[in-house]
């Protein structure tokens, strides 16, 4: 049965009110990245970056998931081959969703990592700076995110995935942050077929042998319910 693959981004969760990167008043227009999202900004300012990520944590924990998340989870449980969620998002809204064993390629909010030892634990909703690891003791608890000039997570895993897909889908990314913007490619040479569910083309539009525009809550939807319909 066909194994269906599926990245996605900020825009997917835009709709239950969780702010983008790149788009008009997005999270890179108030701050700027090597601040909040570096290993050097961490370094340089942890309280600093503890706010950026205590802030969205609060937030992402009230949020609900949307249609376009539950969708997928619903395409999940229907689809009698495998479908793998492959989110670049560091909220828990597709889980919250109904989704499961999500691959959340650049870590999560409510994930703490030891800088020291390497040890996870679940983040207190606000992470306070010098907060001791629950292993080691050491004062080098950092939010569990990928930061840029960092490995995202389980990319083996992944292009093991893409390497298997029949359909690839891109939703709610602009396609500009590497390397998941080049699983497309990956997916085109496993020959799969490709679609990109997105508000606006994306800058690797081009790629993609089919797109659907409009906000996720009803591409996603009508896209899941044309895959079940037509089994
Ligand atoms: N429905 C569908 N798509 C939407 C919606 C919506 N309601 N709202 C916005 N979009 C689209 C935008 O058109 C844009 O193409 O979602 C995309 C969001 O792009 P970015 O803000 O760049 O977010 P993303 O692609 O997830 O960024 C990738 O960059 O900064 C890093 O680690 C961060 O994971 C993030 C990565």
């Amino acid at each position: 049965m066909e194994k269906i693959v599926i990245l996605t981004g900020a825009g997917i969760s835009a709709e239950s009110g969780l702010g983008t990167f790149r788009d008009e008043g997005g999270l890179w227009v108030q701050h700027r990245i090597e601040d909040v999202a570096t290993p050097e900004g961490f370094a340089r300012n942890p309280a600093l970056v503890h706010a950026f990520y205590n802030a969205r944590r609060v937030q992402a924990a009230k949020a609900e998931p949307n249609a376009a998340h539950v969708a997928l989870a619903r395409l999940q449980q229907d689809w009698p081959g495998e479908v793998i969620i492959v989110t670049q998002n560091v909220d828990g809204l597709h889980e919250a969703g109904g989704a499961s064993d999500v691959i959340h390629m650049h870590g999560i909010l409510a994930g703490a990592l030891c800088a020291a030892c390497g040890h996870r634990w679940t983040a207190p909703p606000e992470m306070a700076v010098g907060e001791p690891c629950p292993a080691c003791a050491a004062p080098t608890a950092r939010p569990d995110v990928v930061w840029f000039g960092e490995m995202p997570y389980r990319m083996d895993e992944i292009y093991d995935h893409l390497a298997e897909a029949s359909i690839f889908a891109a939703i709610g990314t602009s396609g500009q942050v590497y390397p998941a913007a080049a699983f497309v490619h990956e997916a085109i040479a496993s020959g799969a077929r490709t679609i990109e569910l997105n508000l606006e083309p994306s800058a690797g539009v081009s790629s993609f042998d089919e797109t659907r525009f409009g906000p996720a809550t009803e591409t996603v939807p009508q896209w899941v319910a044309k895959l079940l319909g037509r089994r």
